[in-house]
């Protein structure tokens, strides 16, 4: 028997909660139903319907579970687990004094190898069935994040973190060999079973104009492959990039100028952006990613959501691990829900769950493979017990509708929240 039918609340979207009216975007059913074959959803809808259509199948009930699209972070760093919830910097000072001599572990192939496996395990755990990763400079760290993800046969996308300026020895490349070893991990990975590669310089400040021409010349070379880097995330290291390029025009224009703006681009943070960027960025139809955890964290800032939403910019959630300070998704929409708050619009559980399914799945272009409830996409699924704690139980059994009933797992949920993983069709033991 290869087919298998799950039934439970089934929450997936037709269309994007941010732009137009929500309740037109979403598909929901109290008693839906989530048919999977080899792998892939095969069908959704009515749960009696489609157990009626196929009396035969193996059944698995989560009664008023909600079951949704797996969670997609759509920006993370695999090699800074360790340093998670590391006190009292902001970005650079963070930078130097936790990340860089952590990262410079990951030469070390069993130091690498743990760490991705702990990582991957723990985003289970959470919910997140798809990971975007930063990793080091050390092509070792790259083979193990894909071997780790290809033994879990999750769809990641991940990169070699190119720096050749501004960091310790211990993590400085060159132009000419982040160029070579980055081809070499993008044609051994990308596109290898769900494995998919981006070229990943780590922001402007730690590329010479050198090394951003030579990794826009191996993106002109592969444009199929995604490209990650971060963007205006705090305002010391916005005033950094104006000293080191002083003849950019603004902080998109030092990967414009070097060929690595583009659609497949997907740029981390985004906070400070210039009308000029907004623009440019729409235009080519490249992303950005929110990271709120890691924004209030390490005191970034307040990320413009509905205002680049309504500018049509695609946009991705993402934890930012360890900058950011949580593995769970449900933690990182609270955060993107206070964030809100605090611009002054209130978003809504649709739109949270949006963001960090299809909105991320529509970031990394891979809408309609991953993140998604519908007929074709891989059987990445997330099941939500809405009870899952005494102080949860409590409000959701007064909620009203089914919102109300999310919102509390939404702004108070962990791992706990997380009954069940399916990937690719594969319950995963948990
Ligand atoms: N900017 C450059 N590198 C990093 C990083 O590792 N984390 C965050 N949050 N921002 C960065
Ligand atoms: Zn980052």
């Amino acid at each position: 028997m290869t087919k298998h039918l799950l039934l439970g609340q089934t929450l997936g979207f037709s269309g994007n909660p941010l732009t137009g009216n929500w309740q037109d975007a979403v598909q929901f059913d109290s008693a839906g139903g989530v048919l999977i074959e080899h792998g892939r959803i095969i069908a959704t809808g009515n749960g009696a319907a489609l157990q009626g259509a196929h009396p035969d199948v193996a059944v698995t009930d989560y009664g008023n579970d909600v079951i949704s699209a797996g969670f997609v972070d759509a920006h993370m760093h695999y090699p800074q687990t360790g340093i998670i919830a590391s006190w009292g910097k902001q970005l650079i000072d963070w930078l130097n004094t936790y990340t860089f001599p952590e990262e410079s572990r990951f030469g070390d192939r069993a130091y690498a190898d743990q760490v991705a496996g702990e990582t991957l395990d723990l985003a289970i755990a959470h919910g997140t069935t798809t990971l975007t990763s930063f990793c080091t400079i050390h092509a070792e760290s790259v083979d193990a994040f894909f071997e780790a993800a290809a033994a879990r046969n999750m769809a990641v996308i991940a990169g070699k973190t190119c720096m050749d300026r501004n960091a310790p020895d211990t993590l400085r490349d060159t132009a000419q060999n982040a160029y070579d070893d980055s081809k070499m991990l993008l044609e051994k990975w990308h596109g290898k079973g769900r494995a998919h590669y981006a070229i990943t310089p780590r922001f402007s400040p730690t590329s010479t104009p050198a090394q951003l021409q030579a990794l826009g010349g191996l993106w002109a070379e592969h444009p199929t492959c995604l490209m990650q880097t971060h963007l205006s995330e705090q305002l010391p290291e916005i005033a950094w990039v104006r000293e080191l390029f002083p003849q950019a025009r603004d902080y998109l224009d030092t990967y414009e100028a070097y060929g690595l703006l583009g659609e497949n681009g997907l740029y981390g943070h985004a906070i400070y952006l210039e009308p000029r960027e907004i623009d440019r960025l729409k235009e080519v139809g490249a992303a950005v990613v929110h990271c709120p955890t890691s924004n209030t964290f390490i005191g970034s800032g307040l990320f413009d959501l509905m205002g680049l939403a309504k500018a049509s910019l695609p946009i991705g959630l993402a934890t930012d691990t360890g900058g950011g300070s949580s593995f769970s998704m449900l933690r990182t929409m609270a955060a993107a829900y206070e964030i809100g708050q605090l611009r002054g619009t209130a978003l809504h559980p649709a739109q949270l769950m949006w963001l960090a399914t299809e909105g991320s799945a529509g970031a990394l272009k891979m809408a309609g493979e991953i993140g998604h409830l519908g007929a074709g996409a891989a059987a990445d699924l997330t099941i939500l017990n809405l009870q899952s704690t005494p102080a949860i139980r409590q409000r959701a059994d007064r909620a009203g509708d089914m919102w109300d009933a999310l919102f509390p797992t939404i702004m108070m949920g962990d791992d706990r929240a997380v009954r069940d993983v399916w990937i690719a069709g594969v319950r995963q033991s948990r």
